[in-house]
C-alpha cells in the first residue's frame, strides 16, 4: 500500500463519507448462524477437506458466499489464493476479459514509441505508428512464433529476432524473407494478430477478450465507462488525470498470491498502525472512509500536520482508489503512483510501481528521492506481510477468517466482485 502525501492540486469532489452497501447487499435468508461455541482441532472446516485442490473449482467458489451480510461473512477459502486451478479460471474469466491497464500514456507518447508486457500467456506490444494511431498486438511472430519485440524505445518497424520477418507498427507485414517457392501465402494474411487499445487519463489498457471485436478506435469515454463506471468522473475530479509527469518505476516481485497484495492495500488501514509504525504517525487513521462503487473502491484518509517546515509528501489528504481485478491508484499531496498487481503463479505475482509528480516538482532532486525512500520503506514492509499471509493460506491451519466489520468493506466488496465475475459463464 502507497500511503502518500496529501495536498490535492486541485479542489477534490467531497468524497461521501457513507458506505452504500445496496449494490451488494446479502439476501437475509442466507446468513450464518453464529454462537459462542468451542470447537475442537480436528472439527475446524479446513480448506483443505472443503476443497481439495484437485480441480474443483465451483466447489471453491461455493466455498465463499457473498450474500452473507459483511458482520458475519466469512472471508474466501484459502484454496482460492492457493490452487492452480482457481488461478486459471481468474485468467478466463477476469484477466482475459475486460479492460487491463497495461501502461501509461508517457510510454507511447511519440510516433514510434512502443512497449511491451505480458498478461498470463498473452505477450503483447502497444505501439504508437508514424501518423500517431495507437495500436496493440499480439507480440508473437507469423513466422515460427518467435517474441516480436522486447522492452520499450522506438522503432520504425519490428524485425523479427529470429530470421527477419519484419511489421510495420500498424501491424502488417512488410518483408518475409527468404520465401522464394513458397505457395498460397499471401503477406496480406500474416499480419499481426490485434488486440483492442484504449486510454483513460495517463493509462494504457488491452482487452484481449477473444469474443471483442477489434475496434480501430475506442473512446476514452467508453473505456471509462466500461472499466469505471460512475467512479471515472470521481477520479478525474480528484487529480487521476495527464498533468503530472512520469518520474520512474519499481518492480517487486512477492511471493504471496496477487489477491494477498490487493487484499493488503483493501483493508481501510488497518495494519498500518501494526505494520508500518513511520507512516501510521502521519496519517490521521481515524479520518479514514471508504465509498463503493462499481468496480471500483475508494479509500481516502487525511494526513497528520507535519512536524518539520519540510514539504509532506503526503500533502493534507490522500485518496487510494482500487480498480478491479488489480489496479491502484494513490493520489497524495503532488504526487500520484499507481499499483498493477500481476498474477504470476497461484503464489507468485509482480506488482509494479509507477510513480508520476506534478510538474513544479521536478526539479526538487531531494525530495523526489526522501519520497522514493519512505515508498520503499512501506512497500517492503507490506512484502514481509503479504508473503507471512501466503505462508499462512498455504498451512493447514487456516480454511477462512473473518472481516472487520467496520473498516474492512472495500475487501468484501472486491472478494464478492471477483465471485460474481468467477462465476459468470
Ligand atoms: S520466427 Fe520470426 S522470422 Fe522466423
Amino acid at each position: 500500500m502507497s500511503f502518500g502525501v496529501a495536498l490535492f492540486l486541485r479542489s477534490p469532489e467531497p468524497i461521501p463519507k457513507t458506505l452504500n452497501w445496496r449494490s451488494y447487499s446479502p439476501s437475509p435468508n442466507r446468513r450464518l448462524q453464529i454462537s459462542p461455541v468451542y470447537v475442537s482441532y480436528s472439527t475446524l472446516p479446513f480448506a483443505k477437506d472443503r476443497a481439495s485442490g484437485a480441480g474443483d473449482v465451483r466447489r471453491m467458489l461455493e466455498d465463499f458466499d457473498p450474500t452473507i451480510p459483511l458482520p458475519e461473512a466469512l472471508t474466501p477459502p484459502s484454496s482460492w489464493y492457493t490452487d492452480p486451478s482457481f488461478f486459471a479460471l481468474e485468467f478466463e474469466r477476469v484477466f482475459f476479459r475486460g479492460w487491463q491497464v497495461v501502461g501509461y500514456i508517457e510510454q507511447v507518447k511519440s510516433p514510434n514509441d512502443f512497449f511491451t508486457g505480458r498478461l498470463g500467456n498473452v505477450e503483447f506490444v502497444v505501439c504508437r505508428d508514424a501518423s500517431g494511431e495507437l495500436y496493440a498486438f499480439h507480440n508473437v511472430c507469423r513466422h515460427h512464433a518467435s517474441i516480436l519485440a522486447s522492452g520499450s524505445g522506438q522503432r520504425s518497424c519490428f524485425e523479427c529476432p529470429y530470421h527477419g520477418w519484419t511489421y510495420g507498427l500498424d501491424g502488417q507485414l512488410l518483408r518475409a524473407t527468404r520465401i522464394t517457392g513458397i505457395k498460397n501465402f499471401n503477406k496480406n494474411d500474416f499480419g499481426l494478430l490485434p488486440l483492442n487499445v484504449a486510454s483513460w487519463g495517463p493509462f494504457v489498457l488491452i482487452n484481449v477478450d477473444k469474443n471483442m471485436p477489434i475496434k480501430q478506435k475506442v473512446s476514452s469515454d467508453v473505456v471509462g465507462n466500461d472499466w469505471l463506471g460512475s467512479a471515472s468522473q470521481i477520479l478525474s475530479a480528484n487529480g487521476i488525470d495527464t498533468s503530472l509527469e512520469y518520474v520512474c518505476r519499481r518492480k517487486y516481485t512477492i511471493e504471496c498470491n496477487w489477491k494477498v497484495f490487493c487484499d493488503n492495500y483493501l483493508d481501510g488501514g488497518y495494519h498500518v498502525v501494526y505494520a508500518h509504525g513511520g507512516l501510521s504517525s502521519g496519517l490521521k487513521l481515524d479520518s479514514y472512509t471508504t465509498r463503493i462503487y462499481e468496480k471500483v473502491s475508494i479509500q481516502s484518509c487525511e494526513s497528520a500536520p507535519a512536524e518539520s517546515n519540510d514539504l509532506d509528501r503526503l500533502g493534507s489528504k490522500a485518496l487510494y482508489a482500487f480498480v478491479y481485478p488489480n489496479f491502484m491508484i494513490n493520489r497524495y499531496g503532488p504526487w500520484m503512483d499507481t499499483n498493477l498487481a500481476l498474477p504470476l503463479g497461484p503464489n507468485k505475482c509482480q506488482v509494479i510501481f509507477d510513480y508520476f509528480l506534478d510538474s513544479s516538482m521536478l526539479n526538487d532532486e531531494e525530495f523526489i528521492e526522501r519520497s522514493l525512500k519512505e515508498s520503499e520503506t512501506v512497500q517492503m514492509e507490506d512484502v514481509t506481510l503479504c508473503e507471512g499471509v501466503q505462508k499462512g493460506l498455504e498451512s493447514p491451519a487456516y480454511c477462512s477468517g473473518r472481516y472487520a466489520p467496520s473498516i474492512e468493506m472495500a475487501m468484501h466488496h472486491f472478494h464478492c466482485l471477483h465471485h460474481a465475475c468467477l462465476r459468470d459463464e
